[in-house]
């Protein structure tokens, strides 16, 4: 599948408030390309230029709902200052096991593809989870312990497989009530 900017569903398509279905395993070979594309996808919305000349939101995720398609498939990007704090991931069936009873959220709140403009407010996320999924790249199930923004982010994209958007989880009255205890990121 061929992402362009118009490929991305927006907020009032039914398909992103959809339970998505699992993906059969082993992957079909169409579900492994999808989450191939929607890697790339993510990757090539760091570019600047590339945006610009097609029209595209920078990201660091994407769920496959957000392309039309309810399926449980999701791809993280996220580009660290070390290499080794980069996060590259395209994941089937993702299930946070475990997580932190301390909270995070991002200081200016979420963002999103499929939701504009913006929604502000403070987006409660877990601190730190542990997802099992099918990695791709990987080629088998494994667990993912991933903390702070990344962690933030991909709570964010496995909300998408279960109809669910960030701005579902601000608190409406109080939208920037701090959370005691919390992580605070950038
Ligand atoms: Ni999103």
């Amino acid at each position: 599948m061929k992402i362009e900017a118009s490929t991305i569903r927006l907020d009032g398509d039914p398909v992103l408030r959809m339970k998505a279905e699992e993906g059969h395993l082993p992957l079909a070979k169409q579900d492994a390309k999808l989450l191939n594309d929607l890697l790339s996808y993510v990757r090539h919305t760091h570019d600047e230029k590339y945006c610009e000349a097609h029209h595209l939101r920078a990201s660091v995720g994407i769920a496959a709902p957000q392309v039309g398609i309810s399926k449980k498939l999701l791809a993280v990007s996220i580009v660290g200052e070390q290499p080794q704090d980069t996060v590259e991931l395209a994941l089937a069936n993702p299930i946070i096991i475990s997580n932190s009873v301390q909270k995070a959220y991002l200081a200016d709140g979420e963002s999103c593809l499929s939701v504009v403009p913006d929604v502000k407010g403070i987006v409660p996320r877990y601190a730190r989870i542990t997802v099992r999924a099918y990695d791709l790249t990987a080629g088998r199930i494994v667990d993912i312990r991933l903390t702070d923004y990344p962690a933030i982010v991909m709570q964010h994209e496995i909300d998408h497989l279960y109809g669910l958007l960030y701005y579902d989880r601000i608190d409406k009255k109080n939208p920037d009530a701090p959370i005691p205890g919390a992580i605070v990121l950038g």
